[in-house]
């Protein structure tokens, strides 16, 4: 997923973004988690003086927000530090930054590398941009890539420049612990913490205050939220996921990622009881084959995962589940891949996030497993993967017609400003036709048919 520039300022926004004398352009690449921690930049920026542009060629500083899940996210990033170059030949002052997961990963190295960028900020040392673009001001590089075992940006009120006004992202933790073996996320973000929740529920708050109709609480591992942990008013993921529920019942709540081995039922209880709790959860599998799992070091087996998956729909029978999966993990045989194929076909998820293994540097797996499926068989089973999965989401789109959902109005449609856009709680994406609606309201929608990524239905 890459997140450009979707900007809708509004007017809160205008105030914050555009009043500073210095100007500052900003691309972000990577999960939402980056989004988020790009609205918390453009606000810690704001603060010194920084005012948002859209043209990169104008900007006294360009940042790049970077992920480094897989080698290719890596190497379109190195792509744009080329063009970033060519800006700057034309404009010697301009200030280029490397922030976010590579920034972390690659330190020194990039500013070493072919003088492309003057400063390098990794995830937990964004307070420290306005002294390090000082410091490249007067012509050094500038270096910050401490993590910490504390930095929740707790109390920082994000620019929310990349939302559409009725749905915003709020981190609820940092870092992850989970050390799945081809995982790069803990070197680049660090250690697993909990942001207090009282700053959870005022940003909320003024999210609801300001228009906002849905919120998507963020973290690796969500399941792992804890407040603490061994005091009388520990807060874990469920109880914080009741506490938001209930600041306003036409608010959404959504939230990302949960974890196969941690998701409890207390959580899937509470998805149950609170209606304005979004009926969708976002699952990695990864594999679906035992072996497999272990060497990822995911902790838990195929077995224990369908089991997940079972109670998530006793739960919650309307509930969409979507998935990622890695094919051609270490050692992964001809028969293993089958398994995954089968518990897709078993799992009809809603929607999946299928990628080829990408060998990370300094990683568990990159130390200790050999990367030795060829590339041919890891895109051939991706492409078998992929099929399989285009037929099930096929298959659910069928379901799906005939039946009436209640919609959240995002927008008009991209191809035709007389449709909107919504989406369902299940997370999909419905267009239709609705004269006297407006966005942010809410209304239902009867399916009438599906194109290849949405549902087409008419207002009821
Ligand atoms: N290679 C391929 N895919 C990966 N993911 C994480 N690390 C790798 C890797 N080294 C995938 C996982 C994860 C998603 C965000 O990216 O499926 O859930
Ligand atoms: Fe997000 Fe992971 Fe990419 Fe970092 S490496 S931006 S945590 S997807």
């Amino acid at each position: 997923m890459i997140i450009s520039k979707p900007y809708q300022l509004d007017h809160e926004k205008l105030l914050k973004n555009n009043s500073g004398n210095r100007s500052v352009y900003i691309e972000t690449y990577g999960c939402q988690m980056n989004v988020a921690d790009s609205e918390v930049v453009m606000s810690i920026l704001a603060d010194s003086g920084f005012r948002q542009i859209e043209q990169m060629e104008q900007a006294d500083l360009i940042l790049v927000n970077t992920c480094s899940i897989r080698e290719n996210a890596e190497q379109r990033i190195r792509g744009r530090l080329g063009e970033f170059k060519r800006v700057k030949n034309a404009n010697p002052q301009l200030i280029v930054g490397v922030i976010g997961c590579m920034a972390e990963r690659l330190k020194e190295k990039l500013l070493e590398q072919e003088k492309l960028v003057d400063i390098v900020v990794g995830p937990d040392a964004y307070r420290d941009l306005p002294r390090l673009i000082s410091q490249a001001e007067t012509g050094q590089t500038a270096i910050n890539v401490l993590l910490s075992r504390e930095e929740t940006y707790a109390e920082i009120a994000p620019v929310r420049y990349a939302s559409n006004g009725i749905s915003a992202f709020v981190s609820i933790m940092r870092g992850c612990d989970n050390m799945c073996s081809y995982c790069i996320v803990p070197f680049t973000r660090g250690r697993e913490r909990s942001r207090d929740p009282e700053t959870i529920l005022v940003e909320v708050r003024t999210l609801i205050e300001q228009g906002f109709k849905e919120v998507t609480l963020l973290g690796q591992n969500v399941d792992k939220y804890s407040w603490k942990k061994d005091e009388p008013e520990q807060v874990n993921f469920a109880q914080l996921l009741a506490k938001v529920a209930e600041l306003a019942p036409e608010l959404r709540v959504r939230f990302s990622t949960s974890y196969p081995q941690d998701m409890t039922d207390q959580v899937l209880e509470t998805m149950a009881k609170y209606p304005n709790i979004c009926k969708h959860i976002h699952f990695p599998a990864q594999s679906g084959s035992t072996r497999v799992l272990e060497l990822m070091r995911r902790g838990y087996t195929r077995e224990w995962y369908m089991s997940r998956v079972e109670a998530i729909k006793r739960f919650m029978p309307d509930c969409a589940i979507s998935t990622d999966v890695i094919t051609g993990f270490s050692s992964e045989t001809e028969a293993e891949h089958q398994e995954t194929l089968s518990l897709i076909e078993w799992a009809e998820f809603d929607l999946a996030f299928m990628f080829a293994y990408s060998e990370r540097p300094n990683t568990y797996a990159h130390r200790n497993l050999p990367d030795d499926v060829p590339e041919a068989v890891k895109s051939r089973r991706l492409t078998e993967i992929i099929e399989l999965q285009n037929k099930i989401s096929e298959k659910v789109k069928q379901k799906d017609i005939g039946q009436t959902f209640e919609v959240l109005i995002e927008g008009t449609s991209k191809k035709s400003n007389e449709q909107w856009h919504g989406r369902t709680s299940q997370n999909k994406t419905v267009v239709f036709t609705a004269p006297n609606a407006k966005k942010g309201d809410y209304v239902k929608v009867k399916i009438r048919g599906a194109t290849q990524a949405t549902l087409l239905g008419e207002l009821v």
